[in-house]
């Protein structure tokens, strides 16, 4: 259609008035086609000249992307956003000719708050930048999808807790009935009091007080939400740093270590809390070994995650009992807790990430934590998607 557009300009001289006239509003069907097109895009699409002046915007854009009111057209876009941090961000991306990263805003607006994601790319014709693309996103909807998402999951958890909590309670609570009892009956049988029957009944009433308040503290630890502060950083660093912190303890349990990092891309993490999930997971790992081991840390991209493999040659774990390890209070120790897996769960699940596990009875686990790697990041490093394959 250009080309035909093209030629037929070539030829304008020789054009009658008809040829002209239908020229003109072939052209004019074109450009209306383009702006319906454009308009009916729920992304915002701004074009920007070599000067970073507006050329065009769509409905969507106006929408997404407050201006300053009068000529927009005249100045670079930055001068004519209305918000401080979206003029700066296009300012900064803009005249570094920085163009990779996506990012995102918060915009008050009306008394709603609306998150944009905006990117830029260059506008290239002919083998030449002509300008700059700019591509705006609505994300609200969507990271309201995602926060009700984690919401639904913890509050799934929640119950599982409170259920793990009702049963773990009903035993010291029994306990503690019985034995009040048998103090009132002692009381009332014999005028002279038993001092030490009385005082065995009143230590097992403390005991079971004791446990009681062990099993709320832990479901306080539980439940209590985590302010994780995620930081970008190298998962790599804090495995060996947990490494070195515990090899004293796999020492002593005999347990020798093999480890296989690769190089990583960057991930988004709170360094305290994933320390704690790791440091869970090789905990249970030596208890699974108790006549020594081996434990095998690697870690490798696999996709659009970072993947952490921590495995132990210990003794397994049930077909029956793997679904039941992440639940509270879920143990098959004697001094166990049963909530290590449970904090672990909680952990990966504020990251965004995935745990899963591989076991058999006998032969040892392996359990993997993935951890997203951020969508700039992915574009840093050229991925194209899992179809095309890496
Ligand atoms: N690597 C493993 N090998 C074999 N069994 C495991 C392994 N990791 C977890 N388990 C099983 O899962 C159960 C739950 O683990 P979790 O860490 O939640 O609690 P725990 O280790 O029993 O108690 P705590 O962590 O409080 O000491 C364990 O009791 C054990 O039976
Ligand atoms: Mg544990």
């Amino acid at each position: 259609m250009r080309k035909f557009v093209q030629r037929a300009l070539g030829k304008l001289q020789k054009l009658d008035r008809e040829q002209v006239y239908s020229l003109v509003s072939q052209l004019a069907g074109e450009n209306e086609q383009l702006e319906v097109v454009l308009d009916s895009m729920t992304d915002g699409v701004v074009v920007l000249d070599k000067q970073n002046r507006v050329v065009l915007y769509n409905k969507a854009a106006q929408r997404l992307l407050p201006v300053v009111g009068g000529e927009i057209d005249e100045k670079p876009v930055w001068t004519v956003v209305r918000d401080n941090e979206v003029a700066e961000f296009l300012k900064k991306s803009l005249e570094n000719e920085d163009r990779v990263e996506d990012k995102e805003f918060t915009l008050e607006a009306g008394g709603a708050t609306r998150i944009i994601s905006c990117g830029t790319a260059p506008l290239v014709q002919d083998g030449e930048i002509q300008g700059t693309l700019l591509h705006v996103q609505d994300l609200t909807e969507k990271r309201g999808k995602e926060a009700r998402l984690r919401r639904a999951e913890s509050l799934a958890s929640l119950t599982t807790l409170a259920a793990g909590v009702a049963h773990e309670i009903k035993n010291p609570l029994g306990s503690i009935g019985i034995h009040i009892q048998l103090i009132q009956r002692a009381l009332k049988a014999s005028g002279r009091l038993d001092r030490k029957t009385v005082g065995h009944y009143l230590d097992i009433v403390t005991e079971e007080v004791d446990r009681l308040n062990r099993i709320v503290i832990d479901f306080l630890f539980a439940v209590r939400p985590m302010d994780a502060r995620l930081k970008e950083g190298d998962l790599n660093h804090v495995v060996t740093d947990l490494l070195e912190f515990v090899h004293f303890e796999l020492e002593e349990a005999r347990v020798s270590l093999v480890t296989r990092l690769e190089e990583l891309p960057t991930v988004e993490f709170d360094e305290k809390f994933i320390k704690q999930a790791f440091l869970n997971i090789i905990n249970n790992a030596v208890a699974a070994m108790p006549n020594g081991g081996t434990l095998t840390v690697s870690s490798a991209r696999r996709g659009e995650s970072v993947e952490v493999d921590i495995a132990d040659t210990g003794v397994g774990i049930s077909e029956e009992n793997m679904t039941k390890i992440f639940e509270p209070y879920f143990t098959t120790k004697d001094f166990g807790s049963g909530l290590g897996l449970t904090v672990v769960y909680k952990i990966v699940k504020e990251h965004g990430g995935e745990i899963s596990l591989r076991s058999k009875e006998g032969e040892g686990t392996t359990f993997t934590i993935s951890l997203p790697i951020p969508q700039k990041e992915l574009r840093l490093l050229g991925w194209k998607g899992r179809k095309h394959g890496v």
